[in-house]
C-alpha cells in the first residue's frame, strides 16, 4: 500500500461528505397562514429555492411540542410537532418533497432536557417516590450553613443559579439552561431507554439524520461538586463540571449503538469543550460514534472580545488545528453562523463599507475547507445584525435573563441594552428576507421578531438574477465544491502562515490542487508564495472583476478579495 500523503489522507466517500447544509430556524424562515409566525408548509414554499441554490441537506431547528420558553430547544412531546408549525402531516409532507427534490433532512435532537410541560417531567414531579423522579436530577438543598439553598453553586447557562426549588417536595432539580429546561438525569437507564425508542421513531420515519443539542453536556460530574469560588460568587460558571466530562463517550457510545448505526443517517453534534486533541474520540470514523461535531472554537475567538475585530492569526490556528486533528480521520463540520450568534458580516466583516466583499470572502474562506460546510438561513444573502431600540425588542430567554440579572445589579438600562445587543442571539433569528415587500415577504401579519430595517436593500428577491451578487457567489461556490471533489476530499495545507490578514490555504488530491486566497481585512494586502503559479485560466471563483494577469507568484488583494485558482 502507498504511504504517499495523499493515500494517507483519502476518505471513504459519504453522501454527507458530498453535501452543502442549510440549518432553518423554523419560527422566522416562511410564514405561510399570516400568523406572523414561520411553519412547516412555510419551508414547503420555499424548497425550491434551497434546490435552486445547491443545498443537499436542510437542517431545522426543533419543530416539537413545546411551550416556547426557549424556542422550541424546550420540547414538551418529542412525537408530536408544535401546533404554530402545523401538524405531524405537513411534516411527513416536508420529507417526502425533500427527498422528491433529492434532498434530504435532518432534525434537531434534544437529549439533554426537556420542557417543564413534559410528561416525563411533570410526572417526575409530583413526588420524590415517583417512578420517573430519577429520569431528572433531583437534590436536596445545602443543609450546611445556608439552609435551603440550592445543592451546589452551579450557574445556569442562560444566568443566575443552575438550581429550581420545587415548593412542593421542597427539593430542588438542576437545569443547565432555563429553568423550564430540566436536566434530563443520564444515568438513568430507563430515560435513555425511552429516548432511544424515541430516537428510533424518528429514524423509521425515514429522516436522514441529526443534529445533537448539547450533546457534550449530558454527563455531569459525579457528586455534583460545588465549583472552586474563590471570589465567592452567588453562582459560579461551572463549565468543566457539566461539559465534556469524564465517561460522555460512554453515553454516546451507547446512543449511537442503540440508534444511529442501524440506520444510513448523518449525525452532527453541537459539541462545547471538545478541543482537536480529542476530536477523533468523538467523530474518528474507526470510533463509529458521531459523523460531525460543531466545535466552539472559532466562537471563543469572537466571544472572548465582542468588540475586537476579526483575530486572522487566531482563526487560522484554531480551523487549522481541527483541519490537520481531523485529516485522514474523522469529518469537520464548517460553519460561521448558526441561530445562536450574531451575523458574521457584522461580526467579522465591514456591513458598512464591505457588505458584499467581506460577505463573499468570509464564506470562501471557511466553505473550501475539508468538511461539510453549513449555512445559516440568511447567510446567503449577506443579513446583518440588526439594532434593538428596547428591552421589548428581544424575545430570547437569554437576552431576557440578562436585563433583569444586571437590572437586579443595578446596571443602567442603557449599557445593559448595549451590551446585550452585542451578543444577542436575536440577530440571527429575525425574520428571513425574502423580497421588497411588506415585511420582507416573510408573513402578511407582524412577525413574532422585528424585521431588520434593512430588508428592503438586503433580500432574496434583489439578489437572485444577479449571479454577482451575495446569493449568487454563494451558488456558485456550492457548484464549485460540488465539481471539484479536490475540494471535497483532498488535503488541507496553510499557506503564508504569519500573515495576519490573509487566510490562504491549498487542497490537494493526487496531480488536482487548488488554492483557496482571502484577504479577511478592510486594507489592501499582498499574497505571495514563491513557487507558486497563478495562472488567470487557472480561476475557478472570485469575489471580484480580476485583469487577465501573466503567470505570478504574487497578487495584490483588495480589501476582503477572494479568489480561487487551480494550480499545478
Ligand atoms: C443549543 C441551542 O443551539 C440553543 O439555541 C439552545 O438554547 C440550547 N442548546 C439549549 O437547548
Ligand atoms: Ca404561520
Amino acid at each position: 500500500m502507498s504511504t504517499s500523503p495523499d493515500s494517507v489522507q483519502r476518505f471513504r466517500h459519504a453522501w454527507w461528505k458530498d453535501a452543502v447544509a442549510y440549518q432553518i430556524y423554523p419560527r422566522s424562515f416562511m410564514d405561510s397562514n399570516g400568523d406572523g409566525i414561520g411553519d412547516i408548509p412555510g419551508i414547503l414554499a420555499r424548497l425550491d429555492y434551497l434546490q435552486w441554490l445547491g443545498v443537499d441537506v436542510i437542517w431545522i431547528c426543533p419543530i416539537y411540542r413545546s411551550p416556547n420558553d426557549d424556542n422550541g430547544y424546550d420540547v414538551s412531546d418529542y412525537q408530536a410537532i408544535m401546533a404554530e408549525f402545523g401538524t405531524m402531516a405537513d411534516f411527513d409532507r416536508l420529507l417526502a418533497e425533500v427527498h422528491r427534490r433529492g434532498m434530504r433532512l435532518i432534525l434537531d435532537l434534544v437529549l439533554n432536557h426537556t420542557s417543564d410541560e413534559h410528561a416525563w417531567f411533570v410526572e417526575s414531579r409530583t413526588s420524590p417516590e415517583s417512578p420517573k423522579r430519577d429520569w431528572y436530577i433531583w437534590r436536596d438543598g445545602k443543609t450546611d450553613g445556608k439552609a435551603g439553598g440550592p445543592p451546589n453553586n452551579w450557574e445556569s447557562i442562560f444566568g443566575g443559579p443552575a438550581w429550581e426549588l420545587d415548593e412542593a417536595s421542597g427539593q430542588y432539580f438542576l437545569h443547565l439552561f432555563s429553568r423550564r429546561q430540566p436536566d434530563l438525569n443520564w444515568e438513568c437507564a430507563p430515560m435513555r431507554e425511552a429516548l432511544y425508542g424515541m430516537v428510533r421513531w424518528w429514524l423509521d420515519k425515514g429522516i436522514d439524520g441529526f443534529r445533537l443539542d448539547a450533546v457534550s453536556h449530558i454527563r455531569k460530574a459525579p457528586g455534583l461538586p460545588d465549583m472552586p469560588n474563590p471570589r465567592g460568587l452567588a453562582q459560579v460558571p461551572c463549565f468543566p463540571l457539566h461539559m465534556n466530562v469524564d465517561g460522555v463517550l460512554g453515553h454516546l457510545d451507547e446512543l449511537c449503538r442503540r440508534t444511529f448505526r442501524h440506520y444510513d443517517v448523518m449525525t452532527v453534534g453541537e459539541a462545547n469543550g471538545v478541543g482537536p486533541a480529542e476530536a477523533v474520540e468523538w467523530v474518528g470514523e474507526s470510533r463509529r460514534r458521531l459523523d460531525m461535531i460543531f466545535q466552539f472554537e472559532h466562537l471563543a475567538l469572537w466571544s472572548a472580545n465582542p468588540r475586537a475585530g476579526l483575530d486572522v492569526a487566531g482563526l487560522k490556528r484554531v480551523f487549522g488545528a481541527w483541519q490537520k486533528a481531523l485529516a485522514g480521520q474523522g469529518w469537520n463540520a464548517l460553519f460561521l453562523e448558526n441561530h445562536d450568534i450574531p451575523r458574521i458580516v457584522s461580526k467579522w466583516g465591514d456591513p458598512v463599507h464591505h457588505w458584499h466583499a467581506s460577505a463573499t470572502a468570509l464564506a470562501t474562506m471557511y466553505f473550501l475547507m475539508q468538511g461539510t460546510p453549513y449555512i445559516y438561513q440568511g447567510q446567503e444573502i449577506g443579513m446583518t445584525n440588526t439594532v434593538f431600540e428596547s428591552v421589548d425588542d428581544f424575545n430570547d430567554v437569554w437576552a431576557k435573563n440578562q436585563f433583569a440579572l444586571r437590572r437586579a445589579a443595578g446596571d443602567d438600562e442603557a449599557t445593559i441594552l448595549a451590551d446585550v445587543s452585542l451578543t444577542a442571539r436575536d440577530h440571527s433569528r429575525t425574520p428571513m428576507q425574502w423580497d421588497a415587500g411588506v415585511n420582507a415577504g416573510f408573513s402578511t401579519a407582524t412577525p413574532w421578531l422585528k424585521v431588520n430595517p434593512n430588508y428592503p436593500r438586503i433580500n432574496v428577491a434583489a439578489q437572485q438574477d444577479d449571479p454577482d451578487s451575495v446569493l449568487g457567489y454563494y451558488r456558485r461556490l456550492i457548484a464549485l465544491r460540488k465539481a471539484e471533489p479536490t475540494l471535497v476530499y483532498g488535503r488541507y495545507a496553510l499557506l503564508a502562515p504569519a500573515d495576519t490578514q490573509i487566510y490562504a490555504y491549498t487542497r490537494s488530491e493526487g496531480d488536482s490542487r487548488i488554492v483557496v486566497i482571502t484577504n479577511l481585512t478592510a486594507r489592501p494586502a499582498c499574497f505571495t508564495q514563491p513557487g507558486l503559479s497563478l495562472c488567470h485560466a487557472g480561476l475557478l471563483l472570485a469575489n471580484r472583476t480580476v485583469a487577465a494577469h501573466a503567470d505570478t507568484d504574487t497578487i495584490a488583494l483588495a480589501p476582503y478579495e477572494a479568489r480561487v485558482y487551480r494550480t499545478s
